[in-house]
């Protein structure tokens, strides 16, 4: 299917490669395990928000605006690869984060710091709630800002999956491997939604599985209602005639545990069987409790051995840094 193309600004290294996890594979005695490694998407220690960051800020530019502007937790990736992607552009960074700030700068926020971002601190508020407010502040003094809202996770952000799909399916015929299942960390709904419409796009054939991440939802709405509107905004603006069926927004709440940022056994023991079988690093926040969730759905056979599974590794790793009293036990 055609799909309208966005105009974008390079940021990030594409495509990211696909490795497979044979080591882990044989330690689980289960499905073939592959990796997508958008961890080494190159912006600022990479992740998967440098996929919507192309766009967003291309968008940013175009409208010659002088100042991005985005929210998220302390240690939010996302605001660390806007930070970034500002720098890279000669924008200004304001980012809106959870919480105080801390007495040491660790992980993430010491990126942010050292990336030149201004930041307001806006205690139990961790998901950009006073964008508005400080948006309002920031044109009032002059400037123009770019809002990208959280998570990235609007039609522009999601857009970017769409592509990452057709990315996928390139690499795919290299491989010449069906995915039964792609399993990813699924937050604010941009990744999971762009994903879904690619998948109708270009006709991959795969089940997708996102493992919750928070809790609590976004401006009062579960997660599954915000992923299928933004599929249908998406859809829309690329002028792509899919509707995507709620039922097929797969969503496993199961693996949230003590919710948003708090780490257990389930995402300690998957990064360091990730760490030791494949010598390669997960986040606590995100990918682990993914991956987490891919070992305990492999182990109890809900997926069966004969499947192949494509875990998208969607980066993270700079907030390890900052769990190290978790993580180190
Ligand atoms: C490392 C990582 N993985 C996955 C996600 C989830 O992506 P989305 O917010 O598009 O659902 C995020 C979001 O912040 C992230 O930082």
């Amino acid at each position: 299917m055609k799909i309208k193309e966005l105009p974008k600004e390079k940021l990030g290294f594409f495509p990211t490669p696909i490795v497979e996890l044979k080591r882990l594979t044989k330690f689980l005695d289960g499905p073939r395990i592959f990796m997508k490694r958008d961890d080494l998407t190159g912006l600022a220690l990479g992740g998967n928000k440098t996929r919507k960051l192309e766009y967003l800020i291309a968008e940013a530019i175009s409208q010659n605006c002088d100042t991005v502007i985005t929210g998220g937790a302390e240690q939010s990736n996302h605001c660390r690869q806007t930070a970034a992607a500002a720098a890279a552009c000669g924008l200004k960074c304001h980012l809106v984060l959870g919480g105080y700030e801390p007495e040491n700068y660790r992980g993430n926020f010491l990126l942010d710091y050292l990336l030149g971002a201004e930041i307001h601190w806006t205690g139990e508020f961790r998901k950009g709630e006073k964008i508005p407010e400080i948006t309002e502040k920031l044109i009032q003094q002059g400037h123009k800002p770019y809002v990208i809202p959280y998570g990235g996770s609007n039609s522009i952000g999601a857009s970017a999956f769409v592509y990452a799909m057709k990315e996928l399916k390139q690499q795919q015929y290299q491989f010449n491997e069906k995915f039964d299942y792609i399993i990813f960390a699924s937050s604010s709904g941009g990744t999971h939604a762009g994903l879904l419409i690619g998948k109708e796009a270009f006709e991959i054939e795969t089940e997708l599985i996102g493992i919750g991440i928070d809790k609590e939802e976004t401006e009062g709405e579960p997660l599954e209602i915000r992923i299928s509107k933004l599929t249908n905004q998406t859809a829309d603006m690329l002028q792509a005639k899919i509707n995507i069926d709620p039922s097929k927004i797969i969503i496993k709440h199961e693996y949230e545990g003590g919710g948003y940022g708090v780490v257990g056994n389930l995402e300690t023991e998957a990064i360091k069987l990730t760490a030791q079988y494949e010598g390669i690093i997960l986040d606590p926040v995100y990918t682990g409790r993914a991956m987490g969730g891919l070992v305990d759905m492999v182990r109890k056979k809900i997926i069966e051995p004969n499947k192949n599974i494509l875990f998208w590794h969607t980066g993270g790793i700079p907030s390890a840094f900052s769990y190290s009293k978790v993580l180190a036990k």
